[in-house]
C-alpha cells in the first residue's frame, strides 16, 4: 500500500457524485438501523473540522506533510457529510444540516475545550505523541471504510451503495496515509512503540465516541457488526493495524464488540432501542440558542444574509 503525498494533492478533489441515481433514494427502503448509522456516520463525517483542531494544536503542525495531507483530507470529509445528509434528505427525513451540525458542536461544551487542552498537553509532553494520532487516524480511516461496506451488505439499497462505494475510495487514501505515516514513525523507534501501544489500549475509543454516547455507539456497533461477517471483519481490521510496528496482536474494534455484547446481554434492551425508538434527532443545546454560538445570527427567525441579499 503506497501513498504520495504530491498525487494526493494534485488528485484531491470533491466527491464525485455524477450519475448517481438520486431520484430512486425513495424506491427501496431503509431500515430503523440503517436509518440510525446513517445519521451517526454523517454526524461524524461533519465532525471533522472539529478533529482537525484537535491535531493542529499539537506537533502535527509543524510537518509540512502532514498539514498538506489535512488540508485535502479535511475538504473530501466535508463532502461525505453533505452527500449522505442529502441522501437522508431525499429519503424524506427532513432536518437543517446547518442547525444539526451546531447542536452537535454546541453539546460538546466545556469537554471539547478540555479535549483540546489535554491533547496539546499531550504532545507537547510527549515527543512520539504523533505515533498515536497517526496510528488512530489509520484505525479512524479503516473503521469507517469497514463501517460503510457493511452498511451497503446491510441496507441493500442501490443508492446508498453507489454513494457509499465512492466515500469508500476516498476513506483508502486517507487510511493510506495516515497508516504509512504511522509507520514511518514507528519503525526502528521501540520507546515510540511502547508508547502508542500504551496509549492505544488505555485511551483509544471507536470513531465517534465521545461526540455520541457508549450506547449510540454499541447501537451502531451491533447493528453493523454483530453477525459471522462483522465479527470476521473486526478481526480483520485489528489484524491490519497489527501489522504496525510494535502492534502485533492489538485488539480495539473486536473487544469494542465484545464490549458492546456484554453490554446489551446485561441489559437485553441495551443499544436496540434507540433504533426502535428512531432516536436519531440531536437535541438543542440547554445553554445558548443557536444564534449565539455561531456567527450566523437571525432577526425574527431569518437568516441576516438573506434579509441583506448576499
Ligand atoms: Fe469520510
Ligand atoms: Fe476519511
Amino acid at each position: 500500500m503506497s501513498f504520495s503525498i504530491e498525487r494526493y494533492k494534485e488528485e484531491s478533489k470533491k466527491l464525485d457524485t455524477s450519475g448517481i441515481d438520486w431520484q430512486a433514494v425513495t424506491a427501496s427502503p431503509l431500515s430503523k438501523g440503517d436509518l440510525f448509522c446513517l445519521h451517526y456516520m454523517m454526524d461524524i463525517e461533519n465532525h471533522v473540522p472539529l478533529y482537525l483542531s484537535h491535531l493542529l494544536v499539537t506537533r502535527a503542525c509543524m510537518d509540512p506533510i502532514l498539514t498538506a495531507f489535512l488540508a485535502c483530507w479535511n475538504y473530501e470529509e466535508l463532502w461525505h457529510g453533505e452527500n449522505l445528509g442529502k441522501l437522508l434528505n431525499l429519503y424524506g427525513i427532513e432536518f437543517d444540516a446547518q442547525d444539526r451540525i451546531a447542536n452537535v458542536r454546541a453539546n460538546l461544551g466545556f469537554q471539547n475545550s478540555v479535549s483540546i487542552l489535554s491533547t496539546m498537553v499531550g504532545s507537547w509532553l510527549l515527543k512520539d505523541f504523533s505515533a498515536v494520532y497517526l496510528t488512530i487516524g489509520a484505525i479512524n480511516e479503516l473503521s469507517t471504510l469497514t463501517g460503510y461496506a457493511a452498511l451497503i451488505r446491510k441496507s441493500g439499497h442501490p443508492v446508498l451503495k453507489d454513494l457509499l462505494g465512492r466515500i469508500i475510495k476516498d476513506e483508502r487514501r486517507h487510511y493510506a496515509f495516515y497508516f504509512n505515516s504511522a509507520k514511518e514513525w514507528l519503525t526502528g523507534n521501540e520507546k515510540a512503540q511502547r508508547v502508542d501501544r500504551w496509549m492505544l489500549n488505555r485511551f483509544w475509543v471507536p470513531v465517534g465516541q465521545g461526540v455520541k454516547t457508549q450506547e449510540q455507539v454499541d447501537a451502531l456497533a451491533l447493528y453493523l457488526f454483530d453477525d459471522e461477517q462483522g465479527e470476521e471483519d473486526l478481526l480483520a481490521l485489528d489484524e491490519k493495524i497489527g501489522k504496525l510496528p510494535g502492534l502485533a496482536g492489538i485488539e480495539l474494534m473486536s473487544r469494542a464488540l465484545y464490549a458492546a455484547r456484554e453490554r446489551r446481554r446485561q441489559d437485553p434492551e441495551w443499544a436496540w432501542r434507540l433504533i426502535d425508538n428512531e432516536e436519531w434527532a440531536v437535541a438543542s443545546p440547554k445553554k445558548s440558542p443557536i444564534g449565539e454560538l455561531t456567527t450566523r445570527r437571525t432577526r425574527g427567525g431569518t437568516a441576516l444574509s438573506a434579509v441583506e441579499g448576499t
